[in-house]
C-alpha cells in the first residue's frame, strides 16, 4: 500500500533523501556530498548535473535500502536549497552554465545598480525583498548576458530556468514538467507575492524573457509522475518546497506567532504572520510560507549568511580541529569568551543589516586569547545574530515570541542553545525529529496524496527532546548583547 513518502532534500552541500512512513519515522536515509566551485572569490556555483546526479543516487539508493516498492511509496517531496538558479537547454537539458549558487556575490554590482536607481521600495513592495545578490534575479540577468547567443536562444523559446525545485522536476518528469512553487518563486525577485504570479514590471527591469520562467503552482500538490525508468514504475511528485520553508513546516509552525530557527550553513529564522503580508521595516523579508490549495501562509524571515560554515571555518582554515564536532570540547575549555567576539561577515552580513561589503572581524583580543575562546566566540556569533533577527522580528511583527523552536545541525550542541535561550530571553525547543526540512516536503506530499488527512494529524506528531529555559540575569544579557552590537557597528563597510 502506497503509505511512505519519499523526501529529497537538495541542500547546499549535500543532496539528501529520506523516506518516511505515515507515522514519520525516517525508515532510510542516503546522502551524497558535490563538489563547490569558487570561480573566484565571494563567488560560488554548483554543477547542475551533478546536483541531479547526486540526488538521483541518492533516491534510487534510499528505495533500495528501505525494501520497497515504488509503489508503495505515495508520492515525492522536494526540498531544496533556495535563490540557486539554473538555465538549460530544453531539448538536450544539458545546462547552459553552471549553477549560480545563492551565497555567490557575483552580481552585487547589478544590486548596486538597481539601488542606485531608486527600484528599493518597488521591489519590496512587490517580492517582500530586498536588493541583494542572494535572490535569483540578477544571477538569471547575468547568465543571460554572459553566454554568448544566450538571449536569443532564450527569446526563442530554446531554453529553460529554474530554482533547483524546478530544474529536479523537469529532470524527474523526463523533461515533461516545467513547474515552480510559490515558497520558490517569491525567492526570485522577479515575484509578486500579493497576485502570486510573475511580475512584468520587474522583468521589464532585469530583461528576463517571462517565457522561460516555469508555471507556478502549490507548494502541496500532484504536479505529475517521475519519468518511469528512473524508479523502475513512475511515482508521483507532491510537493515542492524551499529548504526554510519545509523546515517551517515540518517543525508544525502552523499559528500565526510560531517560528523556527535552522542552523545550518546560514541560519534561518522564520516567523508565521498568517495569511497576511507583513511589510519589514527592521531588514527583514516578507516571504511566502506556503500555498495548500488557494490558501497563502505567509512569513517574516531572517536570513543570516553564515552560521555553521564559521565552525566549517575554524576546521578547514584556522585547522583548530579535525571535527566539527570537537568544537563544542574546546569552546567549553573556557568558561566565557574573555571579551571576543567574532562578527563572521565572511560574505557580508544579510539580515537586518544587508551590507554586501562587510567582511569578518574580531575583537577584543587580548594576550590571553586563546583557541577556546575564538571557538567559543564563533559558536554565540550564531546566538547573537539569531537575537539581532529576533528584535527586528518583534518591532515588525508586534509579536512577543514565547518559545522558539530550532533545528539543525548546531542545535545538537547544548551549550550553544542554552547561551541561544540566554541572550534571546526566551526558551529554546528542541524536538525529537531534527530532520524538519525533509520532513516538513514530507509532510506537504503527505497532504497532497492522503498520508496524513490534515495538518492537525499532523501538529499531533511534533515532540520536544529538550527545553532550554533562559536563566542569565538581565544585566549580563545586556551587557554581552551591547559587546555584540558595537563589534557589529566596527564590521559594517560604512564605518
Ligand atoms: O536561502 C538559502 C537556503 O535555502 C540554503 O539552505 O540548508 O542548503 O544551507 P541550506
Amino acid at each position: 500500500m502506497a503509505d511512505h513518502i519519499l523526501a529529497l532534500d537538495q541542500g547546499t552541500t549535500s543532496s539528501r533523501a529520506i523516506i518516511f512512513d505515515g507515522e514519520c519515522n525516517a525508515i532510510a536515509k542516503a546522502q551524497r556530498e558535490f563538489k563547490q566551485i569558487y570561480p573566484s572569490p565571494g563567488h560560488v556555483e554548483h554543477d547542475p548535473l551533478e546536483i541531479w546526479g547526486t540526488q538521483l543516487a541518492a533516491a534510487q539508493e534510499v528505495l533500495q535500502q528501505s525494501k520497497l516498492a515504488p509503489e508503495d511509496i505515495a508520492g515525492i517531496g522536494i526540498t531544496n536549497q533556495r535563490e540557486t538558479v539554473v538555465i538549460w537547454d530544453k531539448k538536450t537539458g544539458q545546462p547552459v552554465h553552471n549553477a549560480i549558487v545563492w551565497q555567490s556575490r557575483i552580481t552585487s554590482s547589478i544590486c548596486d545598480r538597481l539601488k542606485a536607481d531608486g527600484l528599493t521600495d518597488l521591489v519590496q513592495q512587490k517580492t517582500g525583498l530586498i536588493i541583494d545578490a542572494y535572490f535569483s534575479g540578477t544571477k538569471i540577468q547575468y547568465i543571460l548576458d554572459k553566454v554568448p547567443g544566450l538571449r536569443e536562444r532564450a527569446n526563442k523559446g530554446e531554453v529553460l530556468c529554474g530554482t533547483i525545485d524546478t530544474f529536479l522536476l523537469w529532470n524527474l518528469s523526463g523533461g515533461k514538467l516545467h513547474v515552480t512553487d510559490p515558497t520558490n518563486a517569491c525567492r526570485t525577485m522577479l515575484f509578486n507575492i500579493h497576485t502570486l504570479d510573475w511580475d512584468e514590471e520587474l522583468l521589464k527591469i532585469l530583461n528576463i524573457p517571462r517565457e522561460i520562467l516555469p508555471e507556478v503552482q502549490p507548494t502541496s500538490f500532484v504536479y505529475g509522475d517521475t519519468n518511469s525508468q528512473l524508479f523502475g514504475k513512475s511515482i508521483p511528485v507532491a510537493a515542492m518546497v524551499g529548504d526554510q520553508q519545509g523546515a517551517t513546516f515540518g517543525q508544525c509552525c502552523f499559528e500565526k506567532g510560531t517560528a523556527k530557527n535552522t542552523y545550518g550553513t546560514g541560519c534561518f529564522m522564520l516567523l508565521n504572520t498568517g495569511s497576511e503580508p507583513v511589510k519589514s521595516n527592521n531588514g527583514l523579508l516578507t516571504t511566502v510560507a506556503w500555498q495548500l490549495g488557494d490558501k497563502v501562509t505567509y512569513c517574516l524571515e531572517g536570513s543570516i549568511f553564515i552560521a555553521g560554515a564559521v565552525v566549517q571555518w575554524l576546521r578547514d582554515e584556522m585547522q583548530f580541529f579535525t571535527d566539527s564536532a570537537e568544537i563544542e570540547k574546546l569552546a567549553a575549555e573556557a568558561k566565557d569568551t574573555g571579551g571576543v567576539y567574532l562578527v563572521p561577515a565572511f560574505v557580508g552580513l544579510g539580515a537586518p543589516y544587508w551590507d554586501q561589503d562587510a567582511r569578518g572581524t574580531i575583537t577584543g583580543i587580548t594576550r590571553g586569547t586563546n583557541r577556546s575562546h575564538l571557538a567559543r566566540a564563533a559558536l554565540e556569533s550564531m546566538a547573537y545574530q539569531t537575537a539581532d533577527v529576533l528584535t527586528a522580528m518583534t518591532s515588525d511583527s508586534g509579536i512577543d515570541l514565547k518559545f522558539l523552536k530550532v533545528d539543525g545541525g548546531a542545535c545538537a550542541n547544548d551549550m550553544l542553545m542554552q547561551f541561544q535561550a540566554d541572550i534571546l530571553g526566551v526558551s529554546v525547543e528542541r524536538p525529537q525529529i531534527l530532520e524538519s526540512t525533509a520532513l516538513g516536503a514530507a509532510f506537504l506530499a503527505g497532504l497532497a496524496t492522503g498520508v496524513w488527512k490534515d495538518m492537525d494529524t499532523i501538529a499531533s506528531s511534533w515532540a520536544l527532546d529538550k527545553e532550554f529555559v533562559p536563566s542569565m540575569t538581565e544585566d549580563n544579557r545586556d551587557k554581552l548583547y551591547s559587546g555584540w552590537k558595537e563589534a557589529v557597528r566596527r564590521t559594517l563597510s560604512a564605518t
